[in-house]
């Protein structure tokens, strides 16, 4: 049984006073759901948010990591201080994050194994853009992504990873893939883990999808068979509508 997972993307959001009343407002709301309920913070939140959520069942994430432990990197974080924080998950391989700050499939692995290491769960972005989707490279697209990401991943760490399918054009645009688009991408990428690691983990890893998802979209996409979660940027910012997400 793949419990659900529905996780905020803040991206580069909020102050450290916004961060604690949004949990404030959420934590008595979500703590009846049989979801599992993320909040991926700026790096400056992480603390205080963790702080906030103690003796709750909301968990925290970091939006990126660098894969080195410690080293002459100005401006990263290392997965070391991470989990010196407590950080459950780290996103990790984000589009923006590939699209503006170098990340490449190859980093991505490289922080794969070292979130892993520290007791940090990944989860791994992957999606095409719109020029891919128009030329029907989408699949073959984001199965080299996967592939990539999983290199040399033992398979007893595999179930601690979960993999968010995110459309790039459906990013930030208000254009979400229909229910059928994700979940047809998201049982490809269920086929590649298949492949590479057999039938058990095929059928317990979680993927999720992301882009656009908002309260009036959600439930259709969760009712998708292969999707087990969401990753939500925008509308994961008000906690009205947080909530929302997670009673959906
Ligand atoms: O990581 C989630 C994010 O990329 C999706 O953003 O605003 O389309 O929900 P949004």
């Amino acid at each position: 049984m793949r419990i659900p997972i529905i996780a905020g993307n803040w991206k580069m959001h909020k102050t450290i006073k916004e961060a604690v009343e949004f949990v404030e407002n959420i934590k008595d709301r979500v703590k009846g759901t049989d979801v599992e309920v993320v909040l991926c913070t700026p790096y400056t939140l992480l603390q205080s948010v963790k702080e906030a959520t103690k003796g709750t069942n909301i968990k925290i994430a970091a939006q990126n990591m660098h894969w080195e432990e410690n080293g002459a990197f100005t401006g990263e974080v290392s997965p070391l201080m991470l989990n010196e924080i407590g950080v459950d998950y780290c996103v990790i391989g984000h589009s923006e994050r590939r699209q503006y700050f170098n990340e490449t499939d190859e980093t991505v692995n490289k922080k794969v194994h070292t979130a892993l290491k520290y007791g940090i769960k990944p989860i791994i972005c992957v999606g095409e853009t719109l020029e891919q989707r128009e030329n029907g490279e989408t699949n073959t697209f984001v199965k080299s992504q996967v592939v990539k990401a999983f290199k040399d991943i033992e398979s007893k760490k595999v179930l601690d990873i979960v993999i968010a399918y995110e459309p790039i054009w459906a990013i930030g645009t208000g254009k979400t893939a229909t229910s059928e688009e994700a979940n047809e991408v998201i049982y490809q990428i269920r086929e590649v883990i298949k492949e590479l690691y057999g039938e058990d983990i095929y059928t317990e890893i979680r993927i999720q999808y992301g882009g656009s998802v908002k309260p009036n979209n959600i439930e259709e996409i969760m009712n998708q068979e292969d999707i087990d979660g969401a990753l939500v940027g925008g509308a994961s910012l008000k906690s009205d509508d947080f909530v929302e997400l997670v009673n959906f």
